[in-house]
């Protein structure tokens, strides 16, 4: 059983979270640099790709059935820079056309439509242009969000620049696991900078062309030392620098962290502090993902000098510890040192689990939805501007690097004949909203 409802301050918005490349396929859409980079083997864990994934491009009517059908309020979506501008300059308006028609569906259906106009698919050629390592790179995103927004703004609820520019700059540059899949100090600070000045770039674009309701969605883990050595305690210090707070200090006009700067700095673009005061763009909202934590210890090889440790909890599909009080301890935290009065959403929050023999049938993640809406009242309770949350996701869908097998649904995706069928946390926040 899910918490009451009637728990929840009045006009708190429940909601369920897709990105586009994770749900739509990629028909009528330019090539991104994530086609590229699971083009090669070894990238993906099953070699799979977006092409046709949850096919949300023609059955996207009876998904914002699902979202409806459930009782929520809300249902967050992304713009796929790719599909709006096949070469990542000139719109294409069948793209545009398409999230005109699928705001107009929300709308239809008492939904309000929550924007992230970047969830990851880069037009290719930009990404030959040195994608998020080449300053130019923030003009071309303030274009991007303001043809979206000039199509659908007049129907949006509230809009996001970026999702999780931490994924976007170290997970992808640094840690290559996303594309573009470099594995390179020098290409990943100046991706972790130059994330930003997109984002400010846009935010001053958004706001002369009258945009309203403007945010950010970044996401946070947490970061523990494995045991009580001083190495594993600055193991997790610089993780959960560059991790949980080069972004957010940054936005709220506090700086880059210094044990971050530590190793990034030499190779920051030249200029970047003049650059600090246009990243630091007065936002509506903060949007915040959190799924799990991980635990430290020293590596003696290049820095960030941290390795990664087994974590000692139960956990997901994604081997990912589960532990809600993270949740809580986030909340508060963003609160009391960054964002004060801030409103804050929970954009993102999930877990994935493989399905039984009953597809229809996952009570472990009505407990794990349970526990973390407890932990998001809690928050609440302790005097925190919590607007909302959104379950991550709606849909079983594309898992990145991880391809297909990961489920992280409400509803259950059969890729073989594209059946939705709505699992028992499904029916749990319809019984939850609904009443
Ligand atoms: C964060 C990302 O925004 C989303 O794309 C991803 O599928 C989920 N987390 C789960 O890993």
């Amino acid at each position: 059983m899910l918490p009451q409802r009637t728990g929840f301050p009045r006009d708190f918005t429940f909601g369920a979270a897709t990105s586009a490349y994770q749900i739509e396929g990629t028909a009528g859409a330019g090539l991104s640099h994530w086609d590229t980079f699971a083009a090669t083997p070894g990238n993906i864990a099953d070699d799979s790709n977006g092409s046709r994934a949850c096919d949300h491009i023609n059955l996207w009517p009876q998904d914002l059935d699902l979202v409806r059908d459930a009782g929520f309020d809300a249902y967050r979506f992304s713009t796929s820079w790719a599909r709006v501008m096949p070469d990542g300059m000139t719109i294409d308006p069948q793209g545009l056309d398409f999230y005109d028609r699928l705001v107009d569906g929300m709308v239809e259906r008492g939904l309000k439509p929550f924007v992230t106009f970047y969830h990851w698919e880069l037009p290719a050629a930009l990404s030959a242009m040195g994608g998020w390592q080449n300053r130019d790179i923030a003009a071309r995103f303030a274009d991007f969000c303001t043809a979206v927004h000039d199509r659908i703004g007049d129907r949006t609820a509230t809009a996001a620049t970026l999702n999780e520019p931490w994924c976007i700059a170290w997970l992808s540059h640094f840690l290559g696991h996303h594309a573009p899949g470099l594995r390179d100090i020098s290409a990943a600070s100046r991706a972790m900078h130059h994330v930003l000045l997109a984002h400010g770039t846009a935010m001053q674009a958004l706001r002369a062309s009258g945009a309203k309701n403007l945010g950010i969605v970044l996401n946070f883990e947490t970061s523990h030392p494995a045991d009580n050595s001083p190495g594993a305690t600055q193991a997790a210090e610089t993780q959960d620098a560059i991790y949980n707070q080069w972004f957010i200090r940054a936005l709220m006009g506090q700086g880059y962290p210094d044990a971050a700067l530590q190793g990034m700095r030499p190779y920051l673009p030249q200029g970047w502090q003049a650059d600090m005061d246009l990243i630091a763009q007065p936002l509506d909202w903060l949007g915040v993902n959190y799924y799990t934590r991980r635990l430290y210890t020293a590596d003696p090889g290049l820095w960030p000098h941290a390795a990664e440790a087994p974590g000692t909890l139960p956990k997901t599909q994604m081997d990912w510890e589960i532990r809600p009080e993270g949740l809580t301890e986030f909340l508060t935290r963003l609160a009391r040192d960054h964002t004060g009065s801030l409103p804050l959403y929970v954009t993102e929050n999930g877990m994935a689990l493989a399905a039984g023999p009953d597809v229809a049938q996952d009570p472990r993640r009505v407990q794990f939805i349970a526990d973390h809406l407890r932990a998001t009242k809690a928050a609440i309770d302790q005097g925190v501007d919590v607007r909302g949350f959104f379950y991550w996701s709606l849909l079983d869908n594309y898992e990145w690097g991880w391809g297909y097998g990961p489920r992280f649904g409400l509803v259950h995706v059969d890729y073989d004949t594209m059946t939705r069928t709505p699992k028992a946390s499904w029916h749990a926040f319809r019984d939850m909203l609904r009443g």
